[in-house]
């Protein structure tokens, strides 16, 4: 009898550690598919970020351990505008910002006190993100040190005090009463993923479609050059097809080769806002997707431009 319940009693025990030890397994299996998932949230985000350039606007090139801390005036089209702390800092960033709200900045470009930001934020670009690209950068922007830096008011609406044009642009801009002209999507659904590489992140038609006197980008020359890139000065070429002009000359080979280090089949380096692009942000592309962008750009219609 005494045998007997000792031995019932081993199987217990034995039966009892299998389990708490399978629990144990169980857990920690858990706790690791969470942190994994959790950390694949953030490589996404990192790379969303980087390939949406964010930093060019938010970050300081020469203080990285600023992060994305804003304070900067950078110059659109149409004037300096002062750029906000995108740090998780909860009086002077956006750490007191949910997700919704922050969704509705990145793909509405509205402010939680629903002002409109100005075009400069990319936001007509960034409203091809999904739920979960936006809920990535956001954790990946919350997960990043809080920074205080105390940025101007760019929630004020700009008045148009006294004639300077700038202003006036600016108040138009404001107020968005030009529309945004979005580039069609491709036919060939194998173009789907460098149209949202190039379109939605890295917003190539902001700095390479031009624009009329208010700013609107012109829907019938999409890519044929612009001498009013969004941000960055300077001119930005014709990267359509067209021979002359464009980068019809241009085999996907040399494209690609351009989008990863800067240099064109004349072995010209790149200048300008371009340079950072290339250097800062596209680096995040895989050799394949630099492939996809260069078939993208040759797929479309070809159109000769004045700026070459
Ligand atoms: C070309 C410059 C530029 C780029 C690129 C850019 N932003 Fe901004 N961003 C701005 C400016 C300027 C504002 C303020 C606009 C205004 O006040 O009207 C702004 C505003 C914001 C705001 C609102 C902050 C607030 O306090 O209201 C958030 C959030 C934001 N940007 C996030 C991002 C993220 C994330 C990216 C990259 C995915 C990005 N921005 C890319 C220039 C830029
Ligand atoms: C901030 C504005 C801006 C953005 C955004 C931008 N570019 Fe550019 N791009 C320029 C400027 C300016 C130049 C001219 C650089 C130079 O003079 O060296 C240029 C040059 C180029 C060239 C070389 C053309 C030639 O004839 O030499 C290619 C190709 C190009 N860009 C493709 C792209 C693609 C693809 C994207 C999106 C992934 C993109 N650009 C996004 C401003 C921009």
């Amino acid at each position: 009898m005494r045998g007997r319940s000792q031995y019932r009693l081993s199987q217990w025990l034995r039966t009892g550690l299998i389990l708490s030890a399978a629990i144990c397994v169980a857990l920690t299996a858990a706790g690791l598919v969470k942190a994994a998932s959790g950390d694949d949230q953030l490589v996404d985000g990192a790379r969303l970020v980087q390939l949406a350039n964010c930093a060019f606007c938010h970050g300081h090139v020469d203080h990285p351990e600023r992060g994305l801390a804003g304070g900067r005036v950078i110059e659109a089209w149409f004037g300096g505008v002062g750029v906000p702390n995108i740090t998780p800092d909860t009086d002077t960033g956006i750490g007191r910002w949910t997700l919704v709200m922050f969704r509705d900045a990145m793909r509405h470009g509205r402010s939680p006190n629903g002002i409109r930001y100005q075009s400069i934020f990319p936001t007509d670009n960034y409203a091809g993100l999904d739920n979960s690209q936006i809920a990535a950068i956001y954790a990946y922007l919350m997960a990043q040190p809080s920074i205080s830096s105390t940025s101007f008011a760019h929630e004020q609406p700009v008045l148009p005090f006294g004639p300077t044009p700038a202003r006036l642009l600016r108040l138009i801009d404001r107020w968005r009463l030009t529309e945004y002209a979005p580039m069609p999507k491709p036919t060939d659904g194998t173009l789907d993923k460098a149209f949202q590489l190039s379109q939605t992140l890295a917003h190539c038609d902001q700095c390479h479609t031009p624009r009329d006197v208010l700013g609107r980008l012109d829907p019938t020359r999409h890519f044929a050059g612009s001498y009013r890139p969004l941000y960055g000065g300077g001119k930005a070429p014709n990267i359509t097809p067209d021979i002359k002009t464009g980068i019809g000359g241009w085999s996907v080979e040399e494209i690609a080769t351009y989008l990863k280090t800067g240099e064109s089949p004349e072995f010209r380096d790149v200048k300008g806002s371009m340079s950072f692009i290339i250097h800062k942000s596209l680096g995040a592309l895989t050799a394949d997707e630099r492939q996809d962008i260069a078939r993208y750009l040759l797929s479309l219609q070809p159109l000769p431009s004045e700026i070459k």
